[in-house]
C-alpha cells in the first residue's frame, strides 16, 4: 500500500513539499505538519484547536458525527450498563478491564488513600463560608504537592501510581470538606468499608449527632454519572493538565490547573449553569423567549447544556443521563419540575432551524444536574462532582504523556498582529 501524503505548495515561490499522513486505529487521518516551518517558513493557524491533534492517545475515542464514545475501545453505553466507576477507572488507567482480583486490589488501594492530612483540613478555615467550592478544591489540590515530597519523581512509575491513587481517593474527601465548610458542619471522615460513591455521600451528608444511611439508589446513580464523566479525550481541562504537566510541574499542580479549566461555563461549569438557566426560564411559556435570546447574536445568552465542539449529533452521555433521570426520580420517589422543563426545552430547540442547522444537541451537562439535585447535592457542587469523576481521565492522560519517551513541553506558536519594532520614547516626548 502506498503511504498517504499531502502535497503543500507555496504558490508564490512554487516550493512544494510532501507532508506525511498518519493514521490512527479509527477516526480521521492527521497531516503531520511538524516540518512546515522548516520547509516553508510558515506556521499553522487553528484558534481553539478545532482541527489540531495535539497528541497521540490510546485512552478515549469520540466520533462526534455518529455520537460514539469509547473508553479504551469499550462503548460508554456498555460500561454505563454493566461496569462501575472503580472498574472504569482501572480500565482508563491500565488500558484493560481488570480481573476480579485486580479490581479488588485497585479498590483497596484507592480506599487506603481516602484520608487527607489534618493540616490540609485546616486550609478550609481560611476560606469564607460562601467561597465557591471549586475555588477551595483547586487550591487544596495544588497544596497537596507540599505534603508528598518523597513520592513526586515524575520519572518514577511507582511514584506516578501512588499519585494516581492519591488524587482519585482524596478528591471526594476534599470535596466533602469544602461542602461541610460551607455549611458550617464538622468534617466527616471517610469510611473505607463503603464503595467510592457511597463513601462520598456519607462524607457529604452524615452528621455526628445521628446515624446516616446511604441510599444504594443514590450511590448507584452517582456511580453512573461518574462513569459517564470519567474521560473525554483532549477536552479543555485535560489539555490543560497535559500542558501544565508537560513542563515537568508536579502532578498535583497540573490537576489543580485542570480543575480551574473545568470550572468555566463553556466546560464543566455548564451543569451548574443549566439549572440556573432552567430556573430563570421558570415555565414552559417562557421557553420561546429564551430560545430567541439564544439565537440572537446581540445577546450573550446561550442555551447552557447545548452544543459541543466534537459532537454534531446526540451526546451519547446525555441520552443515558436523560433515561437515568426518569429511573432515579422514580426510585427516590421525588419529582423535579426543572426536569419537565428541560425535556420541553430540548423538544422545542431540536425542532428549531437554528439548532438543527448548527447541529446543536443536548450535551452531558444538560440533564446531570437533575440527578445531582435529586441526590441533595447543592448546585455549587455540581462542577466539583464532575471534577471528581474527570480526575481519573486527567490522571490517565498525564500518565500517558509522561510515560511517552517522545514527550516534550507543550508550546503553541502565534500569529503576531501587534506593533512592529519601534524605539522607546522618553516619557516627556510621548
Ligand atoms: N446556544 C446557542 N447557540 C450556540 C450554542 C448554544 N449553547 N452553542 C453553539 N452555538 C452556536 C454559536 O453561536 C455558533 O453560531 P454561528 O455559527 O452562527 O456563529 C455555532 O453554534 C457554533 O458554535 P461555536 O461557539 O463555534 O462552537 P464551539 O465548538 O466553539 O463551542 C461549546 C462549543 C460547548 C462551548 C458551545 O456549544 C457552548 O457554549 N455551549 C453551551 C455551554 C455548554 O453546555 N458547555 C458544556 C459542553 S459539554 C461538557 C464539557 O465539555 O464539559
Amino acid at each position: 500500500m502506498t503511504e498517504k501524503k499531502f502535497e503543500l505548495t507555496d504558490l508564490s515561490s512554487g516550493k512544494k513539499s510532501l507532508l506525511p499522513v498518519k493514521s490512527g486505529t479509527i477516526g480521521p487521518d492527521v497531516i503531520d505538519i511538524a516540518h512546515i516551518a522548516r520547509d516553508h517558513d510558515v506556521f499553522s493557524f487553528d484558534p481553539g484547536f478545532g482541527v489540531t491533534a495535539a497528541t497521540e492517545s490510546k485512552i478515549t475515542y469520540i466520533d462526534g458525527d455518529a455520537g460514539v464514545l469509547l473508553y479504551r475501545g469499550y462503548p460508554v453505553e456498555q460500561l454505563a450498563e454493566k461496569s462501575s466507576f472503580m472498574e472504569v477507572s482501572y480500565l482508563l488507567l491500565d488500558g484493560q478491564l481488570p480481573s476480579r482480583a485486580q479490581l479488588e486490589k485497585f479498590t483497596r488501594d484507592i480506599s487506603r488513600h481516602t484520608m487527607i492530612n489534618e493540616s490540609l483540613l485546616r486550609f478550609f478555615n481560611g476560606f469564607h463560608h460562601n467561597a465557591h467550592p471549586m475555588a477551595m478544591v483547586s487550591a487544596v489540590i495544588a497544596s497537596m504537592s507540599a505534603f508528598y515530597h518523597d513520592s513526586m519523581d515524575i520519572n518514577n512509575p511507582r511514584h506516578r501510581e501512588i499519585f494516581a491513587h492519591r488524587v482519585i481517593a482524596k478528591l471526594p474527601t476534599i470535596a466533602a470538606a469544602a461542602h461541610k465548610h460551607s455549611l458550617g458542619q464538622p468534617f466527616v471522615y471517610p469510611r473505607n468499608d463503603l464503595s467510592y460513591c457511597a463513601n462520598l455521600l456519607h462524607m457529604f451528608f452524615a452528621v455526628p449527632c445521628e446515624p446516616y444511611y446511604v441510599d444504594p439508589v443514590a450511590a448507584e446513580a452517582l456511580d453512573l454519572l461518574f462513569i459517564l464523566h470519567a474521560d473525554h479525550e483532549q477536552n479543555a481541562s485535560t489539555s490543560t493538565v497535559r500542558l501544565a504537566g508537560s513542563t515537568g510541574a508536579n502532578p498535583y499542580a497540573a490537576i489543580s490547573a485542570g480543575v480551574s479549566a473545568l470550572w468555566g461555563p463553556a466546560h464543566g461549569g455548564a451543569n451548574e449553569a443549566v439549572l440556573n438557566m432552567l430556573e430563570q426560564i421558570g415555565s414552559v411559556e417562557n421557553i420561546p423567549k429564551y430560545v430567541a435570546m439564544a439565537k440572537d447574536k446581540n445577546s450573550h445568552f446561550r442555551l447552557m447544556g447545548f452544543g459541543h465542539r466534537v459532537y454534531k449529533n446526540f451526546d451519547p452521555r446525555a441520552k443515558i443521563i436523560r433515561a437515568a433521570c426518569y429511573k432515579v426520580l422514580e426510585k427516590l420517589g421525588t419529582s423535579n419540575p426543572l426536569f419537565e422543563l428541560a425535556l420541553r426545552l430540548e423538544e422545542i430547540a431540536l425542532k428549531d432551524d437554528y439548532f438543527v442547522e448548527r447541529k446543536l444537541y443536548p450535551n452531558v451537562d444538560f440533564y446531570s444536574g437533575v440527578i445531582y439535585s435529586a441526590l441533595g447535592i447543592p448546585r455549587s457542587m455540581f462542577t466539583v462532582m464532575f471534577a471528581i469523576a474527570r480526575s481519573v481521565g486527567w490522571v490517565a492522560h498525564w500518565q500517558e504523556m509522561i510515560a511517552d519517551p517522545a514527550f516534550r513541553i507543550g508550546r503553541p506558536r502565534q500569529l503576531y498582529t501587534g506593533a512592529t519594532r519601534r524605539d522607546y520614547a522618553e516619557i516627556t516626548k510621548r
